[in-house]
């Protein structure tokens, strides 16, 4: 069994995170392999891309456009911090839906395993 938070939570190793300090990991299943991503900040900060992002593009640039599975980690989030701080963001979440099935499984480090449909509901989708 391909443990895909493990692999998450050490993608978040490689994060460029100059600006905020908070590096985020991310592990995608497709075609039966394990592709990672980590965020990557920019001086200009909106050209930032999240690690959930980069995981799935690294998937779909190796010809796996159907993803599996995908676990994410917030490694530096506080024992204290507000649980959003541990989510993946409403843009990745649409990028999830372009890639994933309504019930993709998405492993959220210290939150647990939710279908994607349960994290974006009605999905804006042309395919
Ligand atoms: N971040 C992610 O990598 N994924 C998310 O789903 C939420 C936010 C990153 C972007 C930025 O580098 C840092 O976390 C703080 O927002």
């Amino acid at each position: 069994m391909i443990d895909l938070l493990a692999a998450a939570r050490r993608a978040a190793e490689a994060a460029y995170v100059p600006y905020s300090h908070f590096r985020v990991g991310a592990a995608v299943l497709a075609g039966g392999a394990v592709f990672s991503g980590c965020n990557v900040e920019n001086a200009s900060y909106g050209l930032t891309i999240c690690a959930e992002r980069n995981a799935i593009f690294a998937a779909v640039a190796a010809g796996h456009p159907r993803i599996t599975a995908i676990a994410l980690s917030c490694v530096d989030a506080a024992a204290d911090a507000p649980p959003g701080s541990l989510m993946p963001c409403g843009a990745c979440r649409q990028v999830m839906a372009e890639f994933g099935p309504p019930d993709l499984p998405v492993t959220i480090d210290r939150v647990g395993t939710m279908p994607l449909d349960a994290l974006l509901p009605n999905a804006f989708r042309l395919t």
